[in-house]
């Protein structure tokens, strides 16, 4: 994905009279991404998607970025934070950004009672746990615990849990696609890709909601924010076309790429964006090398800062973690193996963690929130102790 996908009913050609029962039009929306150009979809309302019965102000609280300096690694205990509101927007907390992607959690706990729309960039959902559906006009996603959800820049939607549901949310200022290498020059996933275009799942779209009222949509726009009433339901659509549209990938899919000796981050790429570029570590088999060294070698990257956030599973090279914490590794800070890990890990045969991750290539700047659930002392855990562990 994306790969072109045809929902519902649509007209035999497209921009043509497209009739309801009652003889009424259609009405046709050109779903862009950018400009007349890239990926889009056509979409067709029982009613026009522009009827706005009013536009109010949306106050969005300031997170209050700062700079990581002095620059050092880091560790946030993100499930201590205290999650303000209770659905999957109103909780959302930045931890960390910068110019091309925001890290948040969102605790959705509660249905949302409005729609939502981000068109700034593509947003990439993933879920720790829980389950729902987000509704959107292209029609309902399930989700499950460990989906990656991807929501195309302009998706009007809202996020329905089934069960409370945890979420690390990443928010690009761009487009979140299937790296490059994977894909052949027709686009289609490549032999080697660790997925397979089978493996994503689209929505699936519902009869439409044809009844009038007043609908609130709340909209982003980079720093720009309104709250739209609008008179006619987003999900009022009788059939779509098209390239763009929100889909899903579950981790228990991810065919992890496995070697003789120890494989880097990027044989785990699952998704990139314009300066970020997105892995998963699934459980899978160690390195069949007899002297292989399971857990990575020490590095510091000096192009990029690296954000790990560890779902489930034993995270052998990384003491004092837990789920839900998120590693920060600076660019130029040395990391690696913590004192003993290398020992430990000899002779290991598999691996049963879940970690998802991003690096950046611009640095990274901490919100508020990361500050208040900050373990201080992380930056000193490679230090040998005296019990030489
Ligand atoms: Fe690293």
């Amino acid at each position: 994905m994306p790969s072109y996908l045809r929902e519902g009913s649509v007209p035999h050609k497209r921009h043509i009279q497209f009739r309801r029962p009652d003889g009424g039009l259609y009405a046709e929306e050109l779903f862009s991404t950018k400009g007349f150009e890239s990926v889009y979809c056509l979409l067709y309302h029982v009613r026009p998607p522009t009827a706005t019965l009013d536009v109010r102000p949306w106050e969005r609280v300031s997170f209050g970025f700062t700079i990581n300096e002095p620059l050092r690694n880091r560790h946030l205990k993100s499930a201590a934070l205290q999650l303000p509101g209770a659905d999957a927007i109103e909780s959302r907390t930045p931890l960390l950004g910068n110019d091309d992607v925001v890290i948040a959690v969102a605790d959705a706990r509660r249905p949302m009672d409005y729609f939502y729309r981000n068109t700034g960039g593509d947003e990439l959902l993933f879920i720790h746990r829980g389950s729902g559906v987000i509704e959107t006009q292209f029609g309902e996603l399930a989700y499950r615990e460990h989906d990656y959800l991807l929501v195309p820049t302009g998706t009007t939607y809202r996020v329905m849990p089934s069960a409370p549901t945890r979420m690390l949310v990443y928010e690009s200022t761009g487009a979140v696609t299937i790296p490059r290498r994977y894909r052949n020059e027709f686009g289609q996933l490549e032999e080697h890709a660790p997925y397979y275009e089978r493996d994503f799942r689209a929505p699936i779209l519902k009869p439409p909601v044809e009844a009038q009222g007043e609908y609130e949509v709340r909209v982003r726009s980079g720093a720009r924010n309104a709250i739209y009433l609008v008179q006619n339901h987003p999900c009022d659509v009788i059939g779509w076309d098209g390239y763009c549209y929100p889909y899903a990938f579950n981790l228990d899919e991810f065919s992890p790429i496995t070697g003789k000796l120890h494989q880097p981050p990027p044989a785990h790429s699952t998704f990139e964006a314009p300066g970020a570029a997105f892995c998963a570590f699934v459980p899978r088999l160690f390195d069949y090398h007899p002297l292989a060294i399971p857990v990575p070698y020490n590095h510091s990257s000096v192009d990029c800062d690296e954000v790990l956030y560890y779902v489930s599973g034993n995270f052998m090279s990384r003491r004092g973690v837990e789920e839900g914490s998120l590693t920060l590794h600076a660019a130029g800070a040395p990391h690696g193996p913590q004192p003993g890990a290398v020992e430990q890990s000899l002779g290991k045969k598999s691996t049963d963690e879940i970690a998802v991750m991003v690096d950046t290539f611009k640095p990274l700047m901490l919100a508020q929130a990361a500050l208040e659930c900050e373990d201080p002392e992380y930056f000193r855990s490679w230090v040998q102790t005296t019990a030489g562990v």
